[in-house]
């Protein structure tokens, strides 16, 4: 074998991500693809409108690179409203490709090398390998399933640990959990008294389930100042190929991020920022219909599964659910998912790569689907009991 210099051994720390391994494994075979989460359905009109004006018209060069002015100043107004904070387009936020950038750019601003960062498991696979790239060292609280909550007791051991920051996914991948106000409360109080950040993952904050209320962990009293906000355009307005993130925090926090975002990646895409500020602009109806869409989703989809015999945690925000395997009788849940693909045609996401405890009895399904597509993996779901059972026959 040809000899090469050697690789970072931040590598050896994580994998490459499973959910989008499913994916490809689902393409192989040409199942219906619940893994990985983004809809078969399009964005707004007004929205694929704008975005093919921009792209006829511009601007098609580098933005500001903490993010274009109009775009910024319609995205502070959003979020003032939703939010109920002042937030200044020009101090306190900075807008990142995605997400997934946003998370990436608080734990640099946020950590040091060897910090400790607490993470509640189950979790979005991208946090541990975000924790491991800055070198700082997670933390894991359990959510337990199947109610998914965290013991307050194990939560004030972790903060005992001088954590220098805590991740909050809220709505939570993959437990589908609405963070109660208490609950908030519990890690605002703990987060303060320990002098350590509260990173938020925040992509679902319009997916929300009634009677549950999403809460913004940096409005409750005194959080604003030790919290960093992240989240995306991508679930809100169906766009998750547009790139679209952003962090809103304190003043002297966002100066640090802004500096972080202009080394890791410039600048979100020009256009598509351009073409998002008609989004941001659509009224608070377009909010509570897309979260009635996702409620009738939600509920034909726990149709199929209650009809396929098979049970699972009702979310309570976000598009995932997670469903218990157990009675399949495999003690390989990677293998039972790549099993149900070729045999049932429906791409599920093994849950362990999603916990730090070993737990591998429970999978994840979304269904940020068409009504047909949500249909059509129903009716195969309901011949995965049949198929799996003469599995363990032969
Ligand atoms: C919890 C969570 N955070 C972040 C992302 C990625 O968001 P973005 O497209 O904004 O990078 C996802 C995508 O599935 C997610 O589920």
């Amino acid at each position: 074998m040809p000899v090469m210099p050697r690789l970072s051994s931040r590598l050896q720390h994580f994998t490459d991500s499973v959910i989008r391994r499913m994916t490809r494994i689902n393409d192989l075979h040409g199942g219906i693809n619940l893994s990985q989460g983004f809809p078969d359905f399009d964005p707004p009109a007004a929205l694929r409108e704008a975005a093919a004006r921009t792209g006829r018209e511009g601007p098609h060069q580098y933005a500001v690179t903490w993010g274009a002015p109009r775009f910024r100043a319609a995205l502070a107004a959003k979020q003032s409203r939703f939010m109920g904070l002042p937030v200044d387009p020009e101090l306190h936020l900075v807008v990142t490709c995605g997400s997934t950038e946003a998370m990436m750019t608080a734990m640099m601003t946020a950590c040091e090398p060897g910090d400790k960062v607490i993470i509640f498991s189950p979790f979005y696979e991208n946090y541990g390998a975000d924790t491991i790239l800055c070198g700082a060292d997670p933390v894991y609280v359990p959510l337990r399933p199947p109610d998914f909550r965290f013991d307050p007791d194990e939560l004030r051991r972790a903060f005992a640990l001088k954590p220098k920051a805590l991740v909050l996914c809220n709505p939570s991948n993959p437990s589908g959990r609405v963070f109660a106000r208490e609950e908030l409360e519990i890690i605002a109080a703990l987060a303060q008294e320990h002098d350590a950040w509260v990173i938020t993952d925040e992509v679902y904050e319009h997916i929300v389930y009634p009677p549950f209320r999403h809460t913004y962990i940096a409005s409750l009293p005194g959080m604003f100042e030790r919290t960093l906000s992240c989240s995306s355009l991508s679930k809100t307005y169906s766009i998750t190929g547009w790139r679209l993130g952003y962090m809103i925090g304190p003043e002297r926090a966002l100066e640090g991020a802004r500096k972080v975002h202009d080394f890791l990646t410039v600048g979100a895409p020009a256009p598509l920022q351009e073409a998002a500020v008609t989004a941001l602009g659509f009224p608070d109806t377009y909010y509570d219909h897309l979260a009635a869409l996702y409620l009738g989703k939600r509920d034909l989809f726990l149709s199929s599964l209650d009809a396929a015999g098979l049970t699972y945690t009702t979310p309570e925000g976000a598009y995932y659910v997670l469903v218990d395997a157990s009675p399949f009788g495999w003690d390989d849940d990677l293998a039972f998912c790549e099993w149900m693909v070729r045999e049932v045609g429906v791409a599920a996401v093994p849950g362990s790569c999603f916990f730090h405890e070993p737990v591998n009895h429970l999978i994840r399904f979304h269904f940020a689907k068409r009504d047909e597509t949500l249909g059509a993996a129903g009716k195969r779901l309901a011949t995965l009991a049949e198929k799996a059972a003469g599995i363990r026959t032969r």
